[in-house]
């Protein structure tokens, strides 16, 4: 899909559709208006008639309205005016999608982006618009012989402006908007694929492909088996012990920053390509999507493509933290105790706690960068979708501007966090008798308890860790890779680029 800014009046116009809005008090936004007086008066006919009452999830396709250059007219209903918020405007741009895809259009003007959206500008509505559309028509079936028989053949969408001095912030909000659908799309393809295709060393060659499409900008270090082991990375080890699959860590090097000594941000994600739980098996229920216990290593991909395409002026080091968490007669076991990286040694309580142990290493590894900045995104615990559902993440952090700026990154993006305590009350949960830490707590606070484990390794550095186990992926009819929280940790990064437009 292209996306494009319209800046020709309504009624020079000719293209294959128009998209504009009427809410439910029978109230025309402008740009209906407008097409209601060019029209003598047909479009509000159909409002009058009860035809369309304007309501959240109506809609109305007309053809060839009188004195209309373009073929078709699409009616969307916004509700009503006074409740138009964030959420309807997301809601609209989505429904005029699916009605789009059902047509021969290959091409739209869409009029929505100029409805009011408190304390939201231009850039906001059509970045949004963007990434709403791509997503709707976003969907995996490379490994169906017959592919998915909706041939959609937009291609073209205009977005609307009336103002000229929004042109500039309207491009680079498609800009934006489409490089961070690429990173998207990319992740969610890795996160979709099956564990057989998508093992630690298919995530290495990916990461290769990264470097050779990127070349100098990015540079790439591959930390194999035999290189964990001198690094003393241990326990990171020791979960792919039972996997015929090895271990495998990408560290990818954005170099972007002006300064090139300018301290990077480390981005860390969880990439176990599938977790059985080892020796403590899970239960066969749902166990086919523990696939997407490598959501957060194909976040940090995803991410590591959106910053070295927007170019932006940041060092960061993007680290892929791969293995396979699998019984057999090598695997770890519950009792065993391993030296970490770090020196301290953990008991291990449960193998199915293993994304803590390969983090923990990591998050050792990564003094090395001097960063400015660490972040952990990970599959991390089944109690996080206890305590927040499947539409926010867990959010945790040693430092109360990053945990606000991620915040607040969330809600500009609709991709939320919710923060969660790591008080030091809950540390002793994790006391062993035989080794310094334990791998699990008890049952209660597992979300947190996981977290306190992370930051017994995170002392010397500003750190947060976001737990996507609820948010990375949906289970059911819909089942499917979210990407999330590339969005979240895209504007997050953009904002700290200087390039928040949004306001
Ligand atoms: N990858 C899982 C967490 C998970 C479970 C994510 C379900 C999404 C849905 C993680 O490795 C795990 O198994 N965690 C255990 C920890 C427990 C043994 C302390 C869990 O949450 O059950
Ligand atoms: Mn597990
Ligand atoms: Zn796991």
């Amino acid at each position: 899909m292209k996306f494009h800014i319209n800046y020709l009046s309504i009624e020079k116009l000719k293209n294959e559709c128009l998209i504009v809005g009427v809410f439910e008090d029978k109230k025309l936004p402008f740009s209906t208006k407008q097409l209601d007086e060019i029209s003598q008066g047909y479009i509000n006919k159909f409002i009058m008639s009860g035809e369309l009452n304007g309501r959240i999830n109506q809609s109305l396709l007309l053809y060839h309205v009188p004195y209309v250059f373009s073929e078709r007219v699409l009616l969307i209903g916004c509700g009503k005016e006074s409740e138009f918020d964030e959420r309807n405007y997301r809601k609209v741009i989505f429904n005029s999608i699916k009605i789009l895809k059902n047509t021969s259009a290959t091409e739209a003007v869409c009029f929505l982006n100029d409805l009011y959206v408190k304390n939201r500008n231009m850039y906001w509505k059509i970045r949004v618009a963007v990434e709403v559309i791509d997503s709707a028509l976003y969907d995996f079936s490379i490994l169906k012989n017959e592919q998915k028989k909706e041939n959609i053949v937009l291609h073209n969408m205009f977005f609307n402006i009336y103002k000229k001095s929004e042109m500039i912030s309207g491009e680079v909000a498609i800009k934006h908007g489409f490089i961070i659908n690429q990173g998207i799309k990319i992740a969610k393809d890795l996160a979709n694929l099956p564990p057989n295709i998508c093992t630690p060393s298919y995530l290495e060659i990916k990461s290769q492909n990264l470097v050779k499409k990127n070349n100098k900008k990015i540079i790439i270090e591959i930390i194999d088996e035999i290189t964990l082991k001198n690094l003393g990375m241990n326990a990171y080890l020791y979960v792919g012990k039972g996997s015929k699959n090895k271990p495998c860590m990408s560290v990818i090097k954005y170099n972007g920053s002006y300064d090139k000594a300018s301290k990077p941000i480390v981005l860390i994600g969880k990439g176990v390509t599938f977790d059985s739980g080892g020796i403590s098996i899970k239960s066969s229920r749902s166990m086919d999507e523990m696939k997407y216990d490598m959501s957060g290593a194909s976040v940090v991909y995803g991410l590591m493509h959106i910053v070295s395409q927007l170019k932006l002026p940041l060092n960061v080091v993007g680290i892929l933290a791969c293995c396979e968490n699998m019984p057999g007669g090598n695997a770890y076991r519950p009792g065993d105790i391993v030296t970490t990286m770090s020196k301290k040694t953990v008991e291990i309580l449960d193998t199915d706690a293993e994304g803590r142990l390969i983090l923990c290493d990591v998050l050792t590894y990564v003094e090395r960068f001097n960063p400015s900045i660490v972040i952990d995104i990970a599959t991390l615990t089944g109690a996080c979708v206890v305590a927040l559902g499947h539409y926010v993440s867990g959010l945790f952090s040693n430092d109360d501007l990053l945990a606000n700026d991620i915040s607040l990154a969330g809600e500009l993006t609709n991709d939320k966090v919710w923060r969660l305590p790591i008080f030091r009350e809950y540390y002793s949960d994790l006391d062993s008798n035989f080794a310094d830490i334990a791998n699990i707590g008890c049952r209660s606070a597992g979300a947190i308890t996981a977290a306190c484990f992370l930051s017994n390794f995170t002392k010397k550095y500003i750190w947060a860790h976001i737990d996507i186990a609820g948010t990375s992926w949906k289970s059911g009819k819909e089942k499917g890779s979210t990407g999330r929280p590339i969005l979240l940790l895209s504007q997050f990064l953009l904002n700290k680029s200087g390039l928040n437009l949004n306001n």
